[in-house]
């Protein structure tokens, strides 16, 4: 292969500097400074040299922004600082409670310097760069671990591959994080194409934005028009601005996009006023936003006042009220959940609300379809709040056609036409037959969910095709269904018959916490289910519990209780468990996880001489939530090193672990958790 001269190297080098300068200039200042044309000149004298020597071809050129070959799935990458969520406010007065509880944090009666940023709506995202260039890029995920979607980043414009010299030096590690979006005028052209193309349209930019980062082929990605603005860095890493008034001048002048509508704003007053002009210009804005987010300028006060379970002490997301919308209801159709309850659903003209289309609406109960007399034909408001289910908040009378009639109220079950009873002190009517046929789907589809028995491609439809071929009468069934009897069913080829059976034989070794979920105990949601697990650490403990010892656990209230209790003394669900245990589902003891710590989820390798010996650093660590293990690799995010060290710092320079000392290790436990 020819060698790349050195002016073929000094003339690579400058390209692509200058297409980045150009691609910075475009889509981040926009402030285009030459033709398309001549753009495409620079590239295609890129592209030619790389192709003629390819050994020369660098991570961070902007030929890499094209999409890579399409991957199998995304791999999972841990975040080193787990990505929070915040705390939610809707009205002046939360605010102003938010603020007290900050300023007793800080033991404090000045008021608060805020920053006040508009909450884009689209992906969360982190990008890491080490020695100044982009390593990976991921999702959120669950906050702790989020998906490995590194190439279909780079395909987006404004994110910058590469940082300066400087910054490189003085971060080595810098892990920035923001929200990818897809603007509005963008989104209506590429739904307009799509629909043109008689493809999907897209349900909204969030959606737009997502689902463009979430494909597999990143050149998928790469056609889609995204943006990345930075709104943070993470604090993994000493030194670090001192506030996020400084971060963000810090990604502005490192070439990240930023949200032209930061500020600085003291006291609720202020942040109030910031509020009310945010609002006041959201319908002149190119992008979607749902809100407000606030946060605590200073970085030493965020320190002090840390967090709680996942989200900060901090910041705030202030959002707005929920969106209406006027439509007409075309009817009410009333649908049977897995526990029963007959739900009234307003069936409407499809409408647009906070940039969803709305075409079912929940109308709650008998009470309240009495409260609003709602009648087809009427024109009712809608309103969504955030991912909420939509609903019918208000019926307008003076539009109602004539003749309208009410909506009566079914005697009998839609499902299985048994008689229906409304319960003492319940708003809800139910089914009481447990052989309903919509409640045994029901329970099929929960048990079967992602927070569940996680049993992928068991879904809502191929439970009911499950339930009306009679082959599931309730969930534990699905462990004595055999491939001959796939077989039979609508659409079932061999090789998704197979992969069912694959996806139900690992379900069997599913974790404590989501078999209690699974289970479909009234009021045990995911939460409950991990809390009762880590309590009670087996399913033998859980069943034998009394509703007394439940009602002690934290977070366990007296109807969870008594419903727990009551699920175990019915005689259907001990044998179902039964089956679940004759059909080879483990039950595992349940290890508990330490959920708190300064150093939680974190791999500490230790070498050389400290002032200690090595298992004084070692409780330490663990105690504080992390782990030691004894080789560097990848995984390891610190290697604490003492004096004379050898091999294990070489790797962990090789690999780009970061190596802290002593006094370094004390200042991360020093950080609230
Ligand atoms: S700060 C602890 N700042 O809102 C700080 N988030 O739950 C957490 N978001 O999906 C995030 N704009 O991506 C922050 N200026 C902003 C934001 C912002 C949008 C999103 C974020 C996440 C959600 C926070």
């Amino acid at each position: 292969m020819a060698k790349p001269s050195a002016d073929i190297r000094t003339e690579y080098e400058k390209l692509k500097a200058e297409i980045e300068r150009h691609n910075r200039l475009y889509y981040v200042e926009d402030k285009p400074a030459i033709s398309d044309a001549a753009y495409d000149q620079l590239f295609d004298r890129l592209l030619e040299i790389e192709q003629q020597f390819p050994d020369l071809l660098s991570p961070d050129s902007p030929s890499q922004r094209v999409g890579a070959a399409p991957s199998k799935k995304f791999e999972s990458v841990r975040h080193r600082v787990p990505m929070l969520s915040l705390q939610k406010v809707t009205t002046v007065e939360e605010f102003a409670d938010f603020d007290r509880r900050v300023r007793e944090g800080l033991e404090t009666d000045t008021d608060i310097e805020y920053m006040v940023e508009p909450k884009l709506d689209g992906l969360a995202v982190e990008l890491v760069y080490r020695d100044g260039l982009l390593v990976v890029g991921s999702t959120r995920g669950d906050g702790v671990n989020g998906e490995n979607i590194t190439a279909n980043l780079k395909t987006i414009r404004n994110i910058p591959l590469k940082l300066s010299a400087q910054t490189a030096r003085q971060f080595p590690l810098l892990e920035v994080r923001g929200e990818v979006i897809m603007k509005l005028s963008a989104f209506k052209k590429l739904n307009a194409q799509l629909e043109s193309n008689e493809e999907q349209p897209l349900a909204n930019t969030r959606n737009g934005a997502a689902g463009s980062l979430r494909q597999l082929d990143s050149k998928i990605t790469a056609s889609r028009p995204l943006l990345f603005y930075a709104y943070g860095i993470s604090d993994t890493e000493l030194p670090r601005p001192g506030s996020q008034s400084e971060t963000i001048e810090l990604l502005k002048a490192e070439g990240f996009s930023i949200n032209e509508h930061m500020s600085p704003a003291r006291g609720v007053t202020n942040v109030a006023k910031a509020f009310e002009k945010l609002s006041s210009i959201r319908p002149t804005l190119d992008y979607e936003i749902d809100g407000m987010v606030v946060k605590v300028n200073d970085f030493s006060s965020q320190r002090t006042l840390g967090q709680i379970s996942r989200a900060p002490r901090w910041a705030v997301a202030w959002k707005f009220a929920a969106e209406l919308a006027e439509t007409i209801l075309e009817g009410v159709e009333f649908s049977v959940g897995r526990t029963g309850v007959i739900t009234p659903v307003a069936k409407l003209k499809p409408v647009r609300v906070s940039g969803v289309m709305v075409s079912n609406a929940s109308l709650h109960n008998e009470d309240e379809l009495t409260r609003l007399d709602v009648r087809c034909g009427d024109t009712v408001v809608v309103r969504r709040a955030g991912d909420v289910i939509p609903e019918v908040v208000e019926v307008i009378l003076e539009r109602r056609p004539k003749g309208a009639k009410p909506v009566s109220y079914p005697k009998t079950c839609p499902s299985c036409h048994q008689p229906i009873e409304r319960l003492e002190g319940e708003a809800a009517h139910r089914c009481l037959n447990v052989a309903c046929p919509a409640q045994i789907e029901g329970r099929l589809f929960h048990f079967a969910s992602k927070g569940g028995m996680d049993i992928e491609g068991l879904g809502g439809k191929l439970a009911e095709q499950l339930r009306d071929a009679g082959l599931v009468h309730d969930p534990a069934d699905v462990y004595a269904l055999t491939k001959e009897q796939l077989l039979t069913l609508d659409l079932m080829g061999d090789k998704r018959a197979q992969n069912l059976l694959d996806a139900i034989d690992r379900s069997r070794h599913a974790e404590l916490p989501r078999i209690i979920y699974a289970l479909g105990i009234i009021g045990v949601g995911e939460t409950a289910a991990r809390i009762l697990a880590d309590e009670l650490g087996t399913f033998d403990e859980l069943a034998a519990a009394s509703e007394e010892r439940l009602q002690n656990i934290n977070g366990i209230g007296p109807t969870i209780a008594g419903n727990i209790a009551q699920f175990f003394h019915h005689k259907a669900n001990r044998t179902m468990i039964d089956k679940m245990k004759r059909g080879g589902v483990v039950f595992p003891v349940h290890q508990r996880k330490q959920t708190r710590g300064a150093l939680l989820g974190r791999t500490f390798v230790i070498t050389g001489t400290l002032s200690q010996p090595r298992d004084h650093f070692k409780a330490l660590i663990e105690s504080n939530g992390g782990k030691v293990t004894d080789s560097v690799t990848k995984k390891t995010d610190y290697l604490v090193c003492g004096e004379d060290a050898g091999s294990k710092l070489e790797k962990a320079k090789k690999l780009g672990v970061t190596v802290i000392d002593e006094q370094a290790l004390l200042n991360l436990l020093s950080r609230e958790p």
